[in-house]
C-alpha cells in the first residue's frame, strides 16, 4: 500500500477591486448577467461569463424548470453556447457569480459536481485549461487556474478506451 496525495491551491482576493482590469470586468459582467437567470424556484440566480481564447464573450445563466431536475446550471448553459457559437475554440477564463434573492451573496460559490465534469471535458476537448474566477455580488474573489483541479480522479474519455 502507498498513500497518494492531491494538492490544490487557489488565489484569494479581498475584493474585485484587487483584480486586474480584465478580470474585474469579467466578474462585473457575471454579476450583471445574474439578472437574466430564470430561477423562480430557488431564487438563486447564477451568472457565468466566459472570455474565449479568440476574444469573444459568452454568457450563461441558470435556467430552472417546474420539473426541477430539468433545470440547468449557468456553467453548463454557458459551455453549450460556447461550443455551439465557437466550436473548438478554447475558453481562457470563466467568471461565475450569483445573487441569492433570499439571503446574502458575499461568499464565492464554486461549480457543482455535474458542472465540474462538463468543465473538465471542455478543457480536455480543446486542450487548454479554463481559469475560473469565483465570487458573489460582493466580497472575496477566488481564482482557480484549471477547472479540472476541482475534480481529482475524474472519469474521462480515456476510461472508455
Ligand atoms: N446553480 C448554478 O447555476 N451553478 C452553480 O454553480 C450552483 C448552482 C444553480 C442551479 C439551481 O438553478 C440554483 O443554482 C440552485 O441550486
Amino acid at each position: 500500500m502507498n498513500k497518494q496525495a492531491y494538492q490544490f491551491s487557489y488565489d484569494v482576493y479581498d475584493s474585485v477591486n484587487d483584480l486586474n482590469e480584465q478580470d474585474a470586468w469579467l466578474v462585473n459582467e457575471a454579476r450583471e448577467v445574474t439578472a437574466d437567470a430564470y430561477a423562480p424556484y430557488s431564487n438563486f440566480n447564477v451568472g457565468a461569463v466566459a472570455k474565449m481564447a479568440s476574444g469573444e464573450i459568452v454568457a450563461g445563466t441558470n435556467q430552472e424548470n417546474a420539473s426541477y431536475p430539468v433545470g440547468l446550471c449557468a456553467e453548463r448553459v454557458l459551455l453549450s453556447s460556447a461550443a455551439t457559437l465557437y466550436p473548438n475554440i478554447a475558453i481562457d477564463t470563466i467568471a461565475i457569480s450569483y445573487h441569492n434573492m433570499n439571503g446574502e451573496s458575499k461568499h464565492p460559490i464554486s461549480p457543482c459536481g455535474m458542472c465540474r465534469q462538463s468543465l473538465a471535458e471542455y478543457e480536455e476537448r480543446v486542450k487548454q485549461p479554463i481559469r475560473l474566477i469565483l465570487s458573489g455580488m460582493e466580497g472575496k474573489v477566488f481564482i482557480i487556474e484549471k477547472a479540472n483541479s476541482l475534480l481529482p480522479l475524474s472519469f474521462g474519455s480515456v476510461d472508455l478506451k
